[in-house]
């Protein structure tokens, strides 16, 4: 709710009254909402025509300002967001964004280096959802949707190869890295680690052709653009059913020829699908097969092996 406050303020100025009203809430609740977001140091002005929004806030700890269901912790430098959120995974915390403005030391997948410099969104999402551990990809799948969502309302032409990787003309914009514990039978918890390049120069990024959003679409203001993926993603967590279809939408590797190598094979083959809670379906002239996880690259029509 304090977001849906929050949001009306931004098209403000609008009178208390009018505002409960909206929202189906007291104007007592809506004086509350307005004060935490005040604490929470969001810098709402009061004046003959109501309450409004007197700045975007800056990206640092307001960032979390009444966002439903996640509580934010914002670091300045962090070796790695993931690292701190399975500590906090360890001390039995749950629902916690961890966001650092730059990470020291952070992880891509296949263990991989992930440089995560000022500029660029780096993130965390600490859940311990009720589901088997086999499920656990479809988290991953819902924060490239959510990313995609996100860069998409700023005009980006986002797309994603599976499973995860958001490019944009091929070229790498975001990725996931997901790491789960079980407990038993059951998944203890989940941790979902987002690194969105935003307001960096691809220059100054290591790898095969990374881009930014500074490269795509100029620099963005992190505050909308991170509450706008957060709060996708809070929606897809909380309907899964939901993932796949939004995947497929934005998906650039269904009905393309594709490598995938897995731990101990790899397959060439067009991609024809992709079931629960991941997995993608390739069709390798002898069958179709699917495959749980792997690296996959996309290939050009020529290319078959
Ligand atoms: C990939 O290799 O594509 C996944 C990259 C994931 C990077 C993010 S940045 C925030 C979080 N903390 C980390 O150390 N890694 C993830």
């Amino acid at each position: 709710m304090r977001d849906r406050v929050l949001r009306e303020l931004a098209d403000g100025p609008v009178p208390v009254p009018e505002l409960a009203a909206t929202l189906g809430i007291t104007p007592a609740a809506v004086r509350e909402h307005v004060e935490a977001l005040r604490v929470a140091g969001v810098d709402i002005a009061a004046g003959e025509g109501g309450h409004e929004l007197r700045a975007t806030p800056a990206y640092g700890p307001a960032v979390g300002a009444g966002l439903d269901g996640f509580e934010v912790a914002f670091h300045d430098s962090l070796d790695s967001t993931n690292r701190r959120a399975r500590d906090l995974a360890t001390r039995g915390r749950e629902n916690v964004v961890v966001l650092a403005a730059e990470q020291t030391g952070g992880r891509g997948r296949l263990d991989r280096e992930w440089v995560s410099p000022r500029g660029g969104v780096w993130l965390s999402i600490l859940l311990r959802p009720s589901v088997p551990p086999a499920d656990a990809p479809v988290y991953t799948l819902a924060a490239a949707v959510a990313v995609t969502r996100a860069v998409r309302e700023l005009g980006v032409d986002a797309v994603i190869k599976w499973p995860n990787d958001v490019l944009v003309d091929g070229r790498k914009l975001a990725g996931v890295l997901t790491e789960t514990a079980r407990d038993g039978d059951g998944l203890a918890w989940l941790v979902v680690g987002v690194g969105l390049n935003a307001n960096i120069d691809p220059g100054d990024l290591p790898g095969d052709r990374p881009t930014t959003l500074r490269a795509e679409c100029g620099d963005v203001d992190r505050f909308p653009l991170v509450r706008r993926l957060l709060g996708e993603f809070r929606r897809l967590a909380r309907d899964t059913g939901a993932v796949l279809p939004a995947w497929r939408a934005h998906a650039d590797t269904l009905g393309r020829r594709v490598r995938v190598a897995t731990g101990d094979r790899t397959l060439v083959g067009e991609a024809v699908g992709v079931t629960f809670p991941g997995a993608l379906e390739l069709d390798t002239g002898d069958g179709v097969e699917t495959v749980a996880a792997g690296d996959c690259e996309h290939l050009r029509p020529a290319e078959t092996s």
